[in-house]
């Protein structure tokens, strides 16, 4: 699937001022810094769509861009940035949990996984809370480009025990590098074929 559009839409903090018009939605979520904003703009082949930053906090806001006019790709903001103070986590704990309760369009939601670490608690009680949610959702392991295809293996297969300590099967598995554009077709190809269905 080719992207031959991606225009930016709105950012806002309120679920209910999110876009109207039903096209289903993937929004990236993860930890501060793992690399949301800049697999968005690898995905559309867009430098700065999506702002990024070296340093974590940088997405704010739930950001909607529209997709060749029928689909959108969501920013989110991070989520465990310590240097945020407990008010501004809770803050943005808030905005993350009404969009991902609250938004009907939501479709997959790609929790994003920096390949470098070994399993976090933080993202596996994410995890968690989206499965008692019943929320659909992909992992995506990003910096693939940082570590070497044995040490990527390595992690993504302690992630995997880890997992199925309390998964009964595990969530489909992607991997990215923004840095050297990769994976992008394998995504795309995954978000197609979800598109598709809803279609039929
Ligand atoms: P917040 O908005 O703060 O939650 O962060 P984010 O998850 O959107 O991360 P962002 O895309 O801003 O990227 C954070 C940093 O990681 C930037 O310096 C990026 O250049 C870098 N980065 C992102 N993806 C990759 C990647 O695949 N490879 C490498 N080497 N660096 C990456
Ligand atoms: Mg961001």
């Amino acid at each position: 699937m080719g992207i031959t559009k991606a225009e930016f839409v709105t950012s806002n903090t309120d679920v209910k001022k999110c876009p109207q018009g039903n096209w289903p939605e993937y929004a990236f979520i993860g930890r501060s810094n793992v690399g949301k904003s800049s697999l968005i703009n690898m995905l559309t082949d867009r430098k700065q769509l999506a702002k990024t930053s070296q340093k974590p906090g940088k997405t704010q806001l739930i950001n909607h861009f529209i997709i060749n006019d029928t689909w959108y790709l969501v920013d989110l903001p991070g989520y465990g940035y310590a240097q945020r103070g407990k008010e501004g986590r809770e803050n943005i704990r808030r905005i993350i949990e009404s969009y991902i309760l609250g938004r009907r369009e939501l479709t997959n939601l790609f929790v994003l996984l920096d390949c470098r670490h070994e399993p976090q608690k933080i993202d596996l009680a994410f995890m968690e809370w989206l499965g008692e949610h019943a929320i659909p959702f992909a992992i995506i392991f990003t910096k693939t480009d940082k570590i070497s295809k044995a040490k990527l293996q390595e992690n993504m297969q302690l992630y995997a025990e880890k997992m199925l300590e309390v998964w009964e099967e595990l969530p489909p598995v992607l991997t990215s590098s923004a840095e050297k554009k990769e994976g992008r077709d394998e995504i795309l190809h995954f978000i197609e074929a979800i598109n598709r269905q809803l279609k039929n």
